[in-house]
């Protein structure tokens, strides 16, 4: 996998870049397939319980359900695994962050207005999450359909569609972002990667 000039240009000048084609069609067609089966095993778990709070409480900051996606061969998942394995290899060598391991998760956001209230994915010195890497698995997504991601940039906001086969990837420790409310089914692959010093 390779980054373009001005994707390396922006992530550093901006804080992120956006991809509209990450994988080609049908490979995310087939990702959107084996996530929307994921889903229907019913194993996904509603996000932040960890949190202790509960959940009606959790549902106002966090309305997705998420599982993660390891490792594994033969699989569209497995294959979307692997390109965000060299993507993190290219953000090092081109972007010099300096990155080692990562973990991805599947997050379903059922439709009826679940969000992710806006936050940030790593805290200045708290933390080893240095980039987050978001990937979307949504065939024919709508403007009615809601669910925009909304970056909060220096000078205003970003609203992105999560359309299918869509790419954003930004500084987990520098841009604030939220999920405003989704009316239709909401699928977002998530990789956090952390430094090469991380535990
Ligand atoms: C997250 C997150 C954004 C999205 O899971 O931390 O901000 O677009 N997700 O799903
Ligand atoms: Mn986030």
């Amino acid at each position: 996998m390779e980054l373009q000039d001005d994707e390396i240009e922006a992530l550093g000048t901006r804080g992120y870049f956006t991809r509209g084609a990450f994988l080609g069609e049908p490979r995310a067609r087939a990702v959107h397939a084996e996530a929307t089966a994921r889903v229907a095993e019913g194993t996904l778990m509603p996000a932040g319980i960890r949190r202790g709070a509960d959940r009606t409480e959790d549902t106002a900051v966090r309305g997705d359900f998420i599982t993660w996606v390891q490792q594994e061969s033969g699989t569209a998942l497995g294959g979307l695994w692997e390109a965000f394995a060299g993507l993190g290899e290219a953000l090092s060598a081109g972007a010099y962050l300096g990155l080692g391991r990562f973990d991805l998760q599947l997050a379903h956001y059922p439709g009826g207005g679940a969000h992710y209230q806006r936050h940030l994915d790593a805290f200045p010195g708290q933390s080893n999450r240095r980039v987050t890497a978001i990937y979307y698995a949504n065939p024919d997504w709508r403007p009615e359909h809601g669910g925009l991601l909304r970056l909060y940039l220096e000078d205003g906001v970003l609203d992105v569609a999560p359309t299918l086969d869509r790419l954003v990837v930004f500084l987990s420790e520098r841009l604030e972002h939220e999920v405003l409310p989704a009316h239709a089914p909401r699928l977002a692959l998530t990789a956090w990667y952390y430094g090469r010093d991380a535990a």
